[in-house]
């Protein structure tokens, strides 16, 4: 099968870790006789250096036509007193926006060969699987008016959701829910945002077309305690776009590491795989950043883009083959085992597809 992939690196750690993607998925086409073909774009401050700005109009369209995107990640502190407008983040929020992914799926389970690794006790986040859907291109990162006033002495930033909007991230979380345990916890902050008091009346409006699904709401305050205190109560969590940014990392805890999540970003047509992870400034150039999240997205990429759902159980596989071996790199603070750089975890896990 032959298929179009645009990678974009972004900045920081997002250029060694979408390079270790790219050498597993072409490890993957080899062995089952696919065609990758990868195609190289700027985003984020990387772009901004060149062109002007985070994401330019072309880079949008080559993704436009791509099959899948892959992302690493954007921002750091060279362009952190940039104009709001062309901050590197802008180009993430932007290509989010233009290829209509809405939908951000941000599985958190833990490898079993790390459940030492998490600073939770073993007990507590053994069998915890879970499953968080994203709404990913409305609420507070897009409303508008987003601006200063009174000479910069007010700021004011707009939380505005659309019911179709709302339906859209609601159905997907019902579907998600119907295909795993069949447990969906909505999280909101319905006892303060009028936003979110809509989004509960969506929420009940829709669990009739999916009787079979055991829902429930949850406010995020208590979403967030629940979380690292009882994580296996969870199955699928649908939530807006600023809580599930917010959950999703304090979910990384459970599997040890921040630089083990991968996600999904999905439009009706397209998908674009990105680790949760940032640009990690502090030890980018290293060789340390740990490619997993990264690797686990391209794995995810073959999964619901390409409907090769073979090859991306194989990738997972090897992942945790490797991490058996004890091969794991520094962000997994865990005493013994082999402590290794990014190059020497991807090689360890390629060795497993061989
Ligand atoms: P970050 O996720 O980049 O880093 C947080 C901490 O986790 C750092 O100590 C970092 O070294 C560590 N870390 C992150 N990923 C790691 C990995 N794969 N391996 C080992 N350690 C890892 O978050 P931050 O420091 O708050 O943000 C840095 C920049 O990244 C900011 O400009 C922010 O806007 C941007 N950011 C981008 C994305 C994205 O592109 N999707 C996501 C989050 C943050
Ligand atoms: C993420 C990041 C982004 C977000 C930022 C960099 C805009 O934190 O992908 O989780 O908040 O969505
Ligand atoms: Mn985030």
């Amino acid at each position: 099968m032959v298929k179009k992939i645009v990678v974009l690196p972004g900045d920081g750690v997002g250029h060694e870790v979408t390079g270790e993607a790219v050498k597993v998925l072409e490890k993957i086409a080899e062995k089952h006789g696919h065609t990758f073909e990868f195609e190289q774009h700027d985003i984020g401050g990387t772009s901004y250096d060149k062109y002007g700005e985070p994401l330019t109009e072309e880079t949008v369209n080559v993704c436009l036509q791509s099959d899948a995107i892959l992302l690493g990640a954007i921002g750091g502190p060279k362009w952190d007193n940039l104009p709001s407008d062309v901050r590197p983040e802008q180009g993430l929020l932007k290509i989010r926006k233009a290829l209509n992914l809405f939908a951000n799926i941000r599985p958190i389970k833990g490898f079993d060969p790390l459940l030492h690794a998490s600073p939770l006790k073993e007990e507590i986040i053994n069998g915890s699987d879970i499953y968080i859907v994203r709404e990913l291109t409305g609420g507070l990162y897009f409303g508008t008016p987003r601006e200063r006033r009174e000479n910069g002495t007010v700021a004011v930033d707009t939380l505005l959701y659309r019911r179709d909007e709302i339906e859209r991230i609601v159905e997907k979380g019902f579907e998600s829910a119907q295909l795993r345990k069949k447990h969906l916890v909505s999280v909101d902050k319905a006892n303060v945002l009028e936003s979110s008091r809509l989004w509960r009346e969506i929420v009940e409006e829709k669990k009739k077309d999916y009787p079979d699904v055991h829902v429930e709401h949850m406010l995020v305050d208590s979403a967030a305690m629940r979380l690292i205190t009882e994580p296996t109560y969870f199955d699928v969590i649908v939530t807006e776009n600023m809580f599930g940014d917010i959950l999703s990392d304090e979910g990384s805890v459970l599997t040890g590491s921040i630089g083990m999540l991968p996600s999904a970003s999905l439009s009706e047509t397209i998908g674009l795989y990105e680790p949760v992870h940032g640009s990690a400034p502090d030890i980018a150039g290293q060789g340390i950043v740990n490619p997993i999240g990264m690797i686990m997205s391209a794995a995810m990429l073959l999964r619901y883009s390409f409907d090769m759902d073979k090859e991306a159980t194989e990738i997972e596989t090897a992942v945790e083959k490797a991490l058996e071996e004890g091969y794991h790199t520094k962000d997994l603070r865990i005493n013994g085992g082999k402590v290794v750089g990014t190059k020497e975890m991807t090689e360890a896990v390629i060795r497993h597809l061989s």
